[in-house]
């Protein structure tokens, strides 16, 4: 547990600028543990910390951990060109804390996505050499068939990859529609692993990340929560 001045503290939880922060303070905007602090310089251990500001409570976090339920027609790239950011549908104290999408998601795609300001954790959940299954929902432009399923538990090549690439696993939930669970996170990989076995990938939607489901989470569409100890220890392969 550190120690640190209110004024460092409030900054790091994203409130505003050093400067803004302390002049919430000074004007009696803030509580500790619910006392008011008027002290910028006042010390407080960061663990097990509630803050008040403008009367809205605020547990410390050191980092955040988010899931968010992604509508299509948002972008998850910092310089988002054709739609809004994902960013854009979280609270605007989390832009101040650089958070950021754990990987991408297409800006047509649906589902789970993961956010975080903690550098080491989003590096970590991002690496080629880590094996979290990833569920996915494909609808198809064409029906699907055993061959297709069967093309793609086998592995399909594309152009730009050294070996063909496998579902971990693959089932027909449709007519039109396929769960495909993958263990690596290449580039449009669904849509091009479909493309590459003869089929075009119209919708698709990511329903899980590892044991984490969105469906536990009970998120509507453009709805985010916090992730807690127990929720992150499902994304561990
Ligand atoms: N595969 C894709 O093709 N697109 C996504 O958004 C995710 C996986």
């Amino acid at each position: 547990m550190s120690k640190l001045s209110l004024d460092r503290i409030l900054q790091s939880q994203g409130f505003g600028t050093r400067k803004y922060c302390r002049a919430l303070i000074e004007d009696g905007d803030v509580s500790v543990n619910g006392a008011v602090e008027d002290n910028y310089k006042a010390t407080f251990d960061t663990g097990d910390l509630v803050l008040t500001v403008f009367d809205e409570e605020w547990r410390y976090r050191e980092h955040l951990y988010l899931a968010l339920h992604k509508p299509a027609n948002f972008e998850c790239s910092r310089k988002p060109s054709h739609h809004p950011g994902v960013l854009t549908l979280l609270p605007e104290q989390f832009s101040w804390r650089e958070v950021q999408p754990v990987g991408r998601l297409d800006h047509d795609t649906t589902g789970l996505l993961l956010m975080s300001d903690d550098g080491p954790f989003i590096h970590a959940q991002s690496s080629p050499k880590r094996h979290v299954p990833k569920v996915y929902q494909a609808s198809t432009a064409e029906p699907v068939t055993e061959a297709l399923v069967a093309q793609l538990l086998a592995g399909v090549q594309l152009h730009d990859e050294p070996a063909p690439l496998k579902a971990l696993s693959c089932m027909q939930r449709g007519e039109h529609l396929l769960e495909i669970v993958l263990e690596q996170g290449k580039y449009h990989q669904v849509k091009r692993m479909l493309a590459a076995a003869g089929n075009h990938c119209s919708a698709l939607h990511r329903s899980q990340i590892g044991g984490l489901a969105l469906e536990a989470l009970g998120l509507a569409e453009g709805e985010w929560c916090f992730l807690e100890k127990d929720q992150l220890d499902l994304l561990v392969p």
